[in-house]
């Protein structure tokens, strides 16, 4: 305690003698704060136990993720590929070690595939055929990570191609002589292949986990579901396949599943003929993908919208500055419809930079908790990508391993622990006190 009031005294000094450089200081005088604020985590429950401990499921109220009743903000991660590794014995490990330095860096959750159609490893052999020993992986990654304490994000397809996606779908379609159209958007359309799809919702939302005996439906490790990763249908810009696909999807996961929330997995592109589509998309070709933030997070069974966010891919010519600013008004945006429009949480499921990750990351946290401190609709962002060392040839050019980077695991850091000031501990944060008392 000593030590502790002596370091508080000491940060006080500091924010007192630079007070004419107010806003260079700002984020000492916020840590100033933290420290002093800090008393209010001694409550935290020391003596958890992982048996007494019934986790909960992450609810929604209006605008906002709940947790035990109480507001629910997200510093979280992308990590695609836990199932995959998890299959083969010499991999799996690299599963808990990501899972662990997850939570070691308070994270409370990780978005990630349930799905594997048709590829080496694949989850989905063909149409309804399923891998048991690759199922097992996915059990494997659930169980895990609910001993870390980290919560799922899965989603249940992709519209690329990486790991079959919705052109496996087509091609299994069309080799089953049922396909109407060899177009990869037929995956939107075709009635056999809505049904391949529901099939396979199905399976995995009903699947009884080998290791825990817990149905996934029933298992609130499982933050959420999301429908499909970056749904574009743009042989329809009109919008009306895509919109159509997710009502009936996402009605058809919550018949099976009342428990979870669900999200469609979009990148969040206005439509045509929302006004924001000159204003705010990237650029003109972002309107004509058949996609619609507002009409397709409108639809009463998707509870939380979701958005992405890669600056250096969607713009020709343009500066990092530029980037950043793009990525402050695209959020302010999007949290804007969470509160005007849609009465939803949103939440920037995906967001990468090739260069400057730092100021990246540090312009996404700062919107997220602004939004969080009003209790506005921004309720999260996971960050495209974290892997373990050794992984390269699993990266793209957003890959990182945050521990390698001092810098930015500090801002990641920072990030979960001015968040739990607003929400106070999550009970699955075992670490947190420690985390946000010595890591400044
Ligand atoms: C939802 O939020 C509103 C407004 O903050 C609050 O009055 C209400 O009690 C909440 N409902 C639940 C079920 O938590
Ligand atoms: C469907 O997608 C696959 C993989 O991206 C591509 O190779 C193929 O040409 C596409 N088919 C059509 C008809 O566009």
């Amino acid at each position: 305690m000593i030590l502790r009031s002596s370091r508080l005294y000491k940060k006080k000094m500091v924010v007192a003698g630079n007070g004419l450089f107010y806003p260079i200081i700002g984020f000492a005088s916020c840590l100033a704060f933290l420290y002093m604020s800090f008393h209010s985590f001694s409550d935290l429950r020391s003596d958890f136990r992982e048996e007494e401990h019934q986790l909960a499921f992450v609810k929604r109220n209006g605008t906002q993720f709940t947790l035990e009743g109480k507001p629910f903000y997200i510093n979280g991660w992308n990590s695609y590929w836990l199932m995959y590794h998890a299959v083969d014995e010499y991999s799996r490990p690299r599963v808990r070690e990501m899972l662990q330095a997850g939570a070691k860096m308070g994270l409370t959750l990780c978005r990630t595939w349930a799905f594997n159609d048709g590829e080496y490893n694949a989850l989905q052999l063909s149409p309804g055929q399923f891998d048991e020993r690759v199922f097992k992986a996915l059990d494997h990654v659930i169980v895990e990570a609910r001993q870390q304490g980290v919560r799922l994000l899965l989603c249940l397809v992709n519209n690329l191609q990486n790991y079959g996606g919705k052109s496996q779908y087509v091609r299994w379609a069309w080799q089953e002589g049922v396909g109407l159209s060899s177009s990869n958007d037929s995956f939107f359309f075709d009635p056999s292949i809505r049904n391949y799809f529901k099939s396979y919702i199905k399976t995995i939302l009903t699947r009884k986990n080998t290791l825990n005996g817990i149905e996934y439906r029933d298992d609130p490790t499982i933050f959420a579901w999301e429908l499909i990763n970056e749904p574009r249908c743009s042989t329809d810009a009109s919008g009306d396949t895509l919109q159509d696909w997710i009502e009936e999807m996402s009605e058809f996961v919550k018949v099976i599943d009342k428990k979870h929330l669900l999200t469609v997995g979009l990148e969040g592109f206005y439509g045509p003929k929302n006004p924001k589509a000159l204003t705010v998309n990237p650029e003109q070709w972002a309107s004509r993908l058949g996609s619609d933030f507002i009409r397709n997070s409108k639809i009463p069974s998707i509870d939380f919208a979701s958005v992405h966010m890669y600056p250096d891919h969607w713009f020709h010519d343009l500066e990092v500055e530029d980037h950043l600013k793009f990525v402050t008004k695209w959020m302010l945006s999007h949290i804007e419809d969470g509160e005007k429009e849609l009465n939803k949480p949103v939440m920037f499921t995906e967001f990468g930079l090739a260069d400057q990750l730092d100021r990246f990351y540090k312009t996404i946290f700062d919107v997220i908790y602004k939004s969080a401190k009003k209790h506005q609709a921004g309720a999260g962002a996971l960050a495209w990508q974290f892997l373990v060392a050794g992984m390269d040839k699993y990266n793209d050019e957003f890959g990182i391993v945050p521990w390698e980077r001092p810098s930015t695991y500090k801002l990641i850091i920072e990030q979960t622990c001015r968040l739990a000031k607003i929400q106070g501990p999550i009970l699955e944060q075992r670490n947190l006190k420690e985390l946000c008392l010595q890591k400044q």
